[in-house]
C-alpha cells in the first residue's frame, strides 16, 4: 500500500545500537556492533542511533564509540547519529564526523542527577557551550528531553516544564527536539495532548517521539502520536533498549514491530521489512538472549499457514 496526503509517511531512527545495547548485561564486541549497523544501514532506515559517546565509566557497554564509528560503512541516505551529554562528548563525536549530534538532558532533576550528574539547568547550560563547539560543522543538532513524561523517581513531571525546555532548547539553537518516556510511564491521552502541544507552538519543528514498552503502551502510544502529528520515531530493533540509571526501565517500541504496524495501516515508512527482520533475527545470538519484538517470532500479518488435514473434508 502507498501513503496519501492524509497518511504522511514517518521516518525512523533506529537507536538498538545506543538505547539497546547500553544497558545489555554483557559487551557486546566492536566487530559485531558494527555488522548490526550495517544490516540496519541496507534497510531503508532514515536514521541510526550507531552509539554514545558518554563517559566509559557511566556506559561501558559503548566505551568503543570512536571504533564503532570508524568501522560502519556509511551508506548515503542514512544520517548516523550520536548520543551526546556533554562538551567532551561533541568533540569526540564532531571528530569522527557524525550526521547528527543528540544532546541529552532530563526533565525530571532526579533521573538528571542519576543519568549524568546535572539537573536540566546544568545541562542547558552545557548544551550552550556545545553549540559554540558545533558552529562551521556540518552536523544537526537534536536534543532529546528524557523523563517528558513521567519519571520513575518523581512521578508527574508537568506539561510546562517539557515546554519550557523546549523553548529554551530552540533559543539556543537546537535544530530538532526528541521527546522522550525512558520508563514507559506515558499513556495515550498524555502522549497526544503533549504532541498536539508543542507541534502547535512549533509547526515547522522536526519533533520526534522516544518510546519504551515497558507497560505495554509503546506501539498505542505510537499510533496517538502519528494521529497528532507527529512523523518522526525513535524505536529499537528487537525492542531492546533501556536507561541504566532508570530503574524499571525496558526496552524501547520494537522496530519491526512498529514497521509492521504502519505498513500493514498503509503509512510508508521507507523500511524493507523482510530485511529488518533478518536483521533483527542476528540479535539473540549476538546478545545472548531472546528478545521482546513480536512480529520477528509470529511472522508478518500476511503469514499463512497450511489447513489440518481434518479441516478438510
Ligand atoms: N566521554 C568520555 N569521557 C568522559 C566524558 C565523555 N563524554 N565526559 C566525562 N568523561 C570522563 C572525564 O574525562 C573524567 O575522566 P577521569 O575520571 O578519567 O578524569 C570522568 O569522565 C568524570 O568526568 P566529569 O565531567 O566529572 O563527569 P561526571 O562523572 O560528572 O559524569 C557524564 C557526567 C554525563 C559524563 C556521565 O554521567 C555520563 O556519561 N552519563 C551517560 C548517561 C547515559 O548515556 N545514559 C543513558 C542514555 S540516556
Ligand atoms: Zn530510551
Amino acid at each position: 500500500m502507498t501513503g496519501t496526503s492524509t497518511q504522511p509517511r514517518v521516518t525512523i531512527n533506529d537507536v538498538a545500537p545506543r538505547d539497546g545495547l547500553q544497558i545489555e548485561s554483557r559487551f557486546v564486541p566492536t566487530e559485531e556492533k558494527i555488522r548490526l549497523i550495517d544490516a540496519l544501514s541496507r534497510t531503508g532506515l532514515a536514521k541510526i542511533e550507531a552509539t554514545s559517546f558518554t563517559s566509559p565509566k557511566a556506559i561501558p557497554n559503548l566505551r568503543d564509540a570512536e571504533a564503532v564509528m570508524r568501522g560502519i560503512e556509511r551508506v548515503p541516505g542514512v544520517d548516523y547519529v550520536v548520543l551526546v551529554p556533554n562538551e567532551k562528548g561533541a568533540e569526540r563525536a564532531l571528530a569522527c564526523g557524525v550526521d547528527e549530534i543528540n544532546l541529552v538532558l532530563s526533565a525530571s532533576d532526579s533521573h538528571g542527577r542519576a543519568n549524568l550528574r546535572m539537573t536540566a539547568e546544568q545541562s542547558l547550560e552545557r548544551f550552550a557551550n556545545i553549540l559554540q563547539i558545533t558552529k562551521g560543522h556540518d552536523v544537526f543538532v537534536n536534543a532529546s528531553i528524557s523523563t517528558a513524561f513521567g519519571c520513575p523517581f518523581e512521578g508527574d513531571v508537568p506539561f510546562k516544564r517539557v515546554l519550557s525546555i523546549t523553548e529554551k532548547l530552540l533559543a539556543m539553537g537546537v535544530q530538532g527536539v526528541t521527546l522522550c518516556d525512558t520508563t514507559g510511564m506515558a499513556n495515550p491521552r498524555q502522549v497526544a495532548d503533549l504532541c498536539r502541544e508543542t507541534l502547535s507552538r512549533w509547526p515547522w519543528l522536526p519533533v520526534t517521539i522516544h518510546l519504551h514498552n515497558t507497560r505495554g503502551m509503546g506501539l498505542a502510544n505510537a499510533l496517538v502520536a502519528w494521529q497528532n502529528g507527529i512523523t518522526r520515531f525513535d524505536a529499537s530493533l528487537g525492542g531492546l533498549g533501556g536507561c541504566p540509571f532508570a530503574p524499571g526501565a525496558t526496552g524501547n517500541v520494537c522496530t519491526e514491530d512498529l514497521v509492521h504496524m504502519f505498513e500493514q495501516m498503509g503509512v510508508e515508512t521507507g523500511v524493507d521489512l523482510e530485511r529488518l527482520i533478518a536483521a533483527s533475527e542476528l540479535l539473540p545470538t549476538m546478545i545472548g538472549h531472546e528478545v521482546p519484538g513480536q512480529v520477528v517470532k509470529a511472522g508478518t500479518s500476511d503469514r499463512r499457514y497450511p489447513l489440518p488435514e481434518a479441516a478438510m473434508d
